[in-house]
């Protein structure tokens, strides 16, 4: 599983700043590609929980243990590896509750079909956050994996 979140997250980053750019860049006229934006996010949000949820069933239930699989690295004796988890996971943690914050927000302040409303300064600026702890999520995840795994 871990294998798998690592590659997935090369898939979700992308569009993830593909929906965000429809509606970043969209002319007048264009409100439909906001029904699309959503559509896009509640996908994302459905694949993360699966992926999170498998994940965490894996570490906690069926691996039990990474650390034999690190060990050999040449970063694990110096506890590099240890603070690389650490760091991903002061982003790890509070990705999934940020992203159930502007998700419930959204669905509940934004009109149906979705579009632009009194609350769409505050979703951007919500959504902007959401999207980047995300991005780190990510980042951090991809080195800790390099450091504990590959290198
Ligand atoms: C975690 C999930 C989501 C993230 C990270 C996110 C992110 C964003 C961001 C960053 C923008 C601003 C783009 C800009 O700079 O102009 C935006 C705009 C928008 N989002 Fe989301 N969004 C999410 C979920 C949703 C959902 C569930 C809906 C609908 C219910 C929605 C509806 C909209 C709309 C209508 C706009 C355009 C607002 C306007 O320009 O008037 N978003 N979103």
């Amino acid at each position: 599983m871990l294998d798998f979140v690592f590659v997935a997250m090369f898939g979700i980053i992308p569009v993830m700043a593909w929906s965000i750019y429809l509606v970043k860049y969209r002319r007048p006229g264009q409100d439909y590609k906001c029904e699309w934006h959503k559509r896009i996010q509640l996908a994302l949000a459905g694949v993360l929980l699966v992926a999170v949820t498998s994940f965490e069933v894996d570490l906690n239930l069926i691996t039990k243990d990474w650390r034999p699989l690190a060990e050999p690295s040449p970063y694990y004796a110096s506890k590099t590896v240890d603070y690389s988890l650490w760091i991903h996971l002061c982003f790890a943690v509070p990705t999934p509750l940020l992203w159930i914050f502007v998700i419930v927000q959204a669905l509940r302040k934004m009109p149906r079909p979705a579009g632009p409303c009194a609350y769409s300064v505050r979703h951007a600026r919500w959504g902007q956050i959401a999207a980047a702890a995300m991005a780190m999520t990510a980042l951090t995840g991809w080195i800790f994996y390099w450091l504990a795994f590959v290198s």
